[in-house]
């Protein structure tokens, strides 16, 4: 019988996620950057980084739901129109990235 092909992924993630500043590069419509959002809690953000101003328009139309709906005085979420390859030169401090 032949074994199936496998694939293994590394995924690495601090022990406390409290108060990180993440990179979401190809940030889409937002889902997986409003997910981070919860995980850092109000003391830390996310910065979604996407270059389809459609992607861009759908993720920013839901800041204040979820904001609110994690019970953070202001989302802790900014989309930011770009190719992500260029964001090492924006000088950014970020402790983690996807
Ligand atoms: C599969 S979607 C990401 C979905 C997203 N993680 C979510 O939770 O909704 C991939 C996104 O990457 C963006 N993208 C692809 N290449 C890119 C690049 N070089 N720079 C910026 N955005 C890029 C596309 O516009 C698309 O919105």
């Amino acid at each position: 019988m032949k074994s199936a092909a496998t694939t293994t992924a590394v995924v690495w993630w601090p022990l406390s996620s409290k108060g990180l500043r993440i990179l979401d590069l190809g940030s889409g419509s937002g889902r997986d950057a409003y997910t981070l959002a919860a995980l850092v809690g109000e003391s830390g953000s996310v910065v979604g980084v996407d270059m389809t101003d459609e992607q861009l328009e759908i993720a920013n139309r839901h800041l204040d739901y979820h904001a609110e709906a994690f019970g953070y005085k202001a989302s802790n979420v900014e989309f930011k129109k770009a190719i992500s390859k260029s964001w090492m030169n924006w000088g950014w401090k970020i402790t983690a990235s996807i």
